[in-house]
This record gives C-alpha cells, structure tokens and sequence, in this order.
C-alpha cells in the first residue's frame, strides 16, 4: 500500500511539474512569436531555394511550406497580446494602436499563402508565388516592427 502510494504521488508530482513547464511556454509570447516567425522564414528560404534551383523543384514540398505560413499567420493576433510590447522584443507600440490592421495583414498573409498553392507547378510560378506571399512579411514589418540598428 504505501509503495503504492509513493508510486501515485511520484506520479502526480511529474505530471504537475510538466504541466508547469508547457505553462512557463505558453506565457511567454515574445519568445512564441519569434520562433513563429524564424519559423516562417525557413519556409520562405526552402521555397526561393526552389525557385532559383538550388534545391530541386518539387510542388509538393512548395505547397507544404506555404501551408505551414498560412498556419502561422494564423497564430499571429494571438500571440501579441497587450502589453507585450515590453522586454526583448521588436515589436512596435504602433501594433497596439491599429490591432484591427494588424491582425488584417494577418489574416491576408493566410489567404494568399493558400490561395497560391494552386498555381505552382514550375519554378516560373513559385517565383511569382514568393513574390506575392513575401509583400505581406515586408508590408507588415515595415510599420509593425522596429528596425535593427
Ligand atoms: C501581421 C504582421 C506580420 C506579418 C504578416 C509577418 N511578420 Fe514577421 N514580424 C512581425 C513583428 C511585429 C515582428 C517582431 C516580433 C518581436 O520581436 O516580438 C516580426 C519578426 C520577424 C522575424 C524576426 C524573428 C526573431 O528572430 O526575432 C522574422 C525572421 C520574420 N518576422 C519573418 C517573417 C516572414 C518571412 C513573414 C512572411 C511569411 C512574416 N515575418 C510576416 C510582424 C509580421
């Protein structure tokens, strides 16, 4: 019985300390969104490696990777919540100001990640799918995000 017990409470005890590990995570949104956004330029890298060559065109894995940025867009509003403009961060005051433009951009940088999928099938195409998805990381950074000095 009381082995059983330890068993239980050594149990429990693991499962509350990685509970307050995926909360520690998840209360950090500075650090979400910049992993996010590492994230979506490793996409954009593996798709303008296609375009010019450098890795072999496969729509397939072209299609994958626009994919994932329509789901990252989708993750954006969320994780710049108020008062996250504190700390080691890029992010303007100016998103809070106009988070309803914000969070449009957003939401336009997913449409067009799925609406071009469609369309590509060579390298011709993806170069104008690149360019199409790429004007919303550039529109949104250029009023949204404090530029490196
Ligand atoms: C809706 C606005 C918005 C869109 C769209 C957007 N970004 Fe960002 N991005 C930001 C903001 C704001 C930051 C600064 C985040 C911070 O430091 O807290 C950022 C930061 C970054 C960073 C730096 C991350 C780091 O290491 O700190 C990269 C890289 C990046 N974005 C790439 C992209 C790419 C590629 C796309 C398009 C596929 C994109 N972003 C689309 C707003 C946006």
């Amino acid at each position: 019985m009381v082995v059983m017990r330890k068993t239980v409470i050594a149990a429990l005890t693991v499962l509350i300390a990685s509970g307050l590990g995926v909360l520690a995570q998840s209360n950090d949104p500075i650090t979400q969104r910049q992993n996010l956004m590492k994230n979506n330029q490793e996409q954009v890298r593996a798709l303008t490696g296609m375009a010019r060559g450098q890795a072999p065109f496969n729509a397939a894995a072209a299609q994958a990777a626009l994919q994932r940025i329509a789901q990252n867009a989708q993750q954006i509003p969320a994780l710049f919540p108020a008062g996250s403009h504190q700390g080691k961060t890029a992010a303007l005051p100016a998103i809070w100001e106009r988070k309803a433009d914000f969070d449009a951009r957003a939401a336009k940088l997913e449409q067009d990640a799925k609406a071009v999928q469609a369309s590509i099938t060579d390298q011709t195409s993806l170069q104008a799918a690149i360019q199409r998805v790429g004007q919303n990381c550039a529109g949104c950074h250029e009023p949204y995000r404090r530029k490196e000095s």
